[in-house]
């Protein structure tokens, strides 16, 4: 098949699949598809409506296997900035994004989509894997300020010419390409971001530990996907679920590492692992990020009250007639898993599109190259092998996804491709 019949393919089944889901008439979509086909022909791509974007971006989200959040996915705010045709407008636009899903703590599911991929023009990409997210800064003395997951973004700022304070909490600027050019660096508005500081009531000693995080995860290093339609600029946020932050942002020796300081404030004996100091320093790390967050006013969920509702989406979408897809791996939280019914069950990881994908970093000689070997190129339903391939996961060390992924990953056992349209 040539790119023109993969594109009009995964049209199709985009475009009759999203009309009757918003209860459009077969003959709308028939009428709709002659229209993309001539498009198709005459300029060698298509451009969605704004109707087909904004439900074709929450089939993205309802279609995210690592995702437990899914339950409002049809609430999901889309703005649609394709037009936005310059880095300066760009970066406007992002900025207001945050303006948007921040609302004063109240935080609002939000994406908004820039300028697609278009033939050889790779269209919109934000170079930050979040909008926020906080330098990483790593001497050869072994000195280590902030965030360690950003060490080789912040080199890039860096490199353009930005510079950080070297606080543990500098804010990273946003880098923004347009259509393979040049990248521009935008620092964001210190009064644009809102952040919790972390406190703990009972724990004498914990506000001096001097932790905060930001209020919007906005993931922005990845591709959406509808219809044959690639946006590499479709950044997105929910609100955070609190182990994220306590279990993972925080706790993990690769990254702020504060357990030990934690269990030593608590007066734990570190001497053996066996008296569980970690685990016990790990639920008063997470019981301080809730309830300050809480006391802040700003959206957040705890893990078993978002299990709870990730069952309530498994409802409805039988209810609805479709199946859930999920990834087991990333889908149970990393703190106490087997207290949610996720532990419990199995889930299929076959990969439905609309979705949203890891592709190429857009820097670095240590960019990861997308395979896209095993992977249909009408549905995007790839094996586990080919999702390894791509540099998936990427913040999660490898022998979660690959060896507990793998073991959990039996739905699509014997389908060979996972495929469910072929
Ligand atoms: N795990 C990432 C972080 O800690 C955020 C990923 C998206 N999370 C979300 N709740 N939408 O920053």
């Amino acid at each position: 098949m040539d790119d023109r019949s993969i594109l009009l393919a995964e049209a199709e089944l985009f475009i009759r699949r999203c009309y009757a889901e918003l209860e459009r008439t077969e003959e709308e979509a028939e009428l709709r598809l002659k229209e993309i086909v001539r498009e198709i022909e005459a300029s060698g791509t298509y451009t969605h409506t704004y109707d087909e974007l904004r439900h074709g971006a929450r089939m993205a989200w309802r279609n995210s296997n690592r995702c437990i959040g899914r339950l409002p996915w049809d609430s999901l705010h889309v703005i649609d900035k394709r037009e936005a045709g310059t880095e300066e407008e760009i970066a406007e636009a992002l900025i207001e994004h945050l303006d948007y899903a921040t609302n004063g703590g109240r935080i609002r599911p939000t994406i908004t989509i820039l300028k697609p991929e278009r033939g050889e023009r790779p269209g919109a990409r934000v170079w930050n894997e979040q909008l926020i997210r906080y330098a990483g800064y790593g001497g050869e003395d072994g000195e280590r300020i902030g965030d360690p997951a950003s060490l080789e973004f912040t080199q890039v700022c860096e490199r353009l010419g930005w510079r950080g304070e070297r606080t543990d909490y500098d804010v990273l600027p946003l880098v923004i390409q347009l259509d393979g050019g040049a990248p521009k660096w935008f620092e964001l508005p210190r009064e644009k971001v809102l952040e919790v500081e972390i406190r703990h009531a009972g724990l004498p000693g914990f506000d001096e530990l001097g932790l905060r995080w930001y209020a919007v995860p906005a993931v922005s290093g990845m591709r959406l996907e509808i219809g044959g339609i690639r946006y590499g600029g479709a950044p997105f946020n929910g609100w955070y679920m609190g182990t994220e932050i306590g279990a993972r942002n925080f706790a993990d020796e690769g990254r702020y590492d504060k357990l030990p300081a934690v269990a030593d404030l608590m007066g734990l004996d570190r001497s053996r692992r066996s008296t569980l100091w970690q685990d016990r320093a790990l639920v008063e790390l997470n019981v301080a990020v809730l309830e300050s967050y809480r006391a802040a006013g700003v959206s957040m969920i705890d893990h078993h009250t978002a299990a709870a509702q990730f069952e309530t989406f498994e409802r409805r979408e039988k209810e609805a007639g479709r199946d859930v897809t999920g990834n087991w791996a990333w889908l149970i939280p990393p703190m106490s898993p087997a207290t949610t019914h996720v532990f419990h069950k199995r889930y299929d990881n076959t990969i439905v599109k609309p979705n949203f994908f890891y592709g190429k970093k857009p820097y670095g000689a240590a960019a990861v190259s997308a395979s896209t070997a095993g992977v249909c190129p009408v549905t995007g339903a790839k094996s586990e092998e080919s999702a390894a391939a791509a540099g998936e996961p990427r913040e999660q060390p490898e022998t979660r996804e690959t060896l507990r992924g793998r073991s959990a990953h039996s739905g699509a056992a014997g389908a060979p491709s996972g495929c469910p349209f072929h």
